[in-house]
């Protein structure tokens, strides 16, 4: 890097009293506009990004006002699993980014990303995932969003599931959040194992589902409140974390997560939170648009669909690895140009599926259609299709092969991720 900048790792062993801990994550606090990290935070960071092994990358330089060498820009990852459909597969997880205002668009997240990015692959990690807080900066670095995140609104006086859609039986508990302590990490693996799209847990998830963890309150929540499905052995099988809203306007609860492996126990957790008394109006955000507990509802309208956006972020770091992790639902073959400014995936491949395995291989024929890696990404958990690309002049070719690479990459299942990063 250009002097005085320079590139490092801040080794997750630093002793606690080092306050270069404070200064890492207050350039985080800073760029989203938060107040300065109390001891509690910072401490907090420290232990969730140690139980991750996060690899925690930092810029550094020296000048006025900074009394020494300080970090001025911060990009922590982790290395975690994401469900593809053959297994779980390796993704490197970017956490957050921050560069200060005072040394923005110098390099600096571009730097960061592509050594993180290059570590990542050259591990054999063969995706990288985020999520963003603006749609313009991240598809120059290869990543697309594969989902769509929504606010969505349930009125609970008309929740109701149509005739012959099944609910789990069992029954449901309100508990306190501390009661997941010993059964999240089965929960939400169970979850994960059971969802295509899905992004394994992090220690932090841990610490805020169980409600150790706050950060309005900087400590312990007290809002957090939570509900646990058992099955007829009393076994818990699915939770929902959420919180009441107070009585303005109407009585609301903003519902965090639904966390089942079977859809029925996800559907008898939605059931138990619509029918809590007072309670008119059930608010969430999901990160995938809940197609499915729209169309399980007997009057569709009692969901409402709004600011409907990118969800997770994915960036195809090694192909051949990529796609064999990947489950395929179509048979096929076409030939395609990746373009990568990263450089990772440029290249022409054949692309092939059979009974439910991709194999794809570096090509010298003519490339059938063309498109840019973050396009490709896009279309790797079929939320896209390659035609609905093409017509937005993102995927080049006839319209004959990109349906063929449409169909190829079409996936039947629906996907679901609960994780945010
Ligand atoms: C977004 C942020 C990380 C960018 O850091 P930076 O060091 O200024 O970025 P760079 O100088 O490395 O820019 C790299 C490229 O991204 C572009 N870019 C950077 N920030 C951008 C933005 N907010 N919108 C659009 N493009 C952006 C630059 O123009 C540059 O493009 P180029 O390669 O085509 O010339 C920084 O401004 C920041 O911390 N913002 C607030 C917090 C935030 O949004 N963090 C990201 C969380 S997902």
């Amino acid at each position: 890097m250009r002097a005085p900048y320079s590139y490092a790792v801040l080794p997750l062993d630093t002793p606690d009293d080092d306050p270069i801990w404070a200064s890492y994550v207050n350039i985080f606090r800073t760029v989203f506009l938060d107040s300065r990290a109390a001891d509690e935070g910072v401490a907090t960071f420290r232990a969730h990004r140690r139980e991750d092994g996060a690899v925690l990358g930092m810029v550094t330089t020296e000048g006025p006002g900074l009394g020494g060498r300080q970090p001025v820009a911060a990009f922590n990852v982790a290395r975690n699993t994401i469900n593809h459909g053959r297994g779980l597969q390796p993704v490197l997880i970017v956490n957050t980014i921050g560069v200060l205002p005072s040394h923005r668009r110098r390099g600096l997240l571009k730097e960061m990303m592509r050594r993180q990015l290059d570590a990542a692959r050259d591990d054999g990690v063969p995706f990288a995932v985020l999520t963003a807080s603006e749609a313009t900066i991240y598809g120059r670095f290869g990543f697309g969003p594969v989902g769509r995140g929504c606010e969505l609104k349930i009125d609970t006086r008309r929740f109701g599931y149509r005739d012959g859609v099944t609910v789990a039986g069992g029954s449901v508990e309100f508990v306190d959040p501390s009661f997941l302590n010993d059964h999240w990490k089965d929960l939400t693996s169970a979850h994960q194992a059971a969802h295509r799209g899905a992004v394994g847990h992090q220690h932090v998830h841990l610490l805020l589902d169980t409600g150790a963890w706050d950060s309005e309150a900087a400590g312990p929540s007290k809002s957090l409140r939570a509900a646990v499905h058992f099955d007829e052995e009393g076994t818990p099988d699915g939770f929902a974390l959420f919180r009441f809203k107070g009585w303005e306007e109407s009585s609301k609860a903003e519902v965090f997560k639904v966390c089942a492996a079977d859809p029925d126990v996800a559907r008898a957790l939605w059931k138990a939170l619509a029918e809590m008394d007072l309670i008119e109006t059930l608010l969430a955000t999901p990160s995938t648009l809940p197609d499915h507990l729209i169309l399980s509802l007997a009057d569709s309208r009692a969901a409402k669909v709004a600011e409907v956006g990118d969800g997770v972020w994915l960036r195809l770091l090694d192909l051949p690895a990529a796609v064999e992790g990947r489950a395929f639902d179509a048979d096929g073959e076409v030939v395609l140009r990746v373009t990568d400014a990263m450089g990772y995936l440029d290249g022409v491949w054949r692309l092939s599926a059979e009974d439910g395995v991709g194999r794809v291989e570096r090509s010298d024929e003519e490339a059938e259609v063309t498109l840019a890696a973050d396009v490709l990404a896009t279309l790797w958990h079929g939320d896209r299709t390659a035609s609905q690309a093409a017509a937005a002049g993102l995927v080049e070719g006839s319209p004959e092969a990109v349906r063929r690479l449409g169909r190829l990459l079409r996936w039947d299942e629906s996907t679901e991720n609960l994780a945010a990063f």
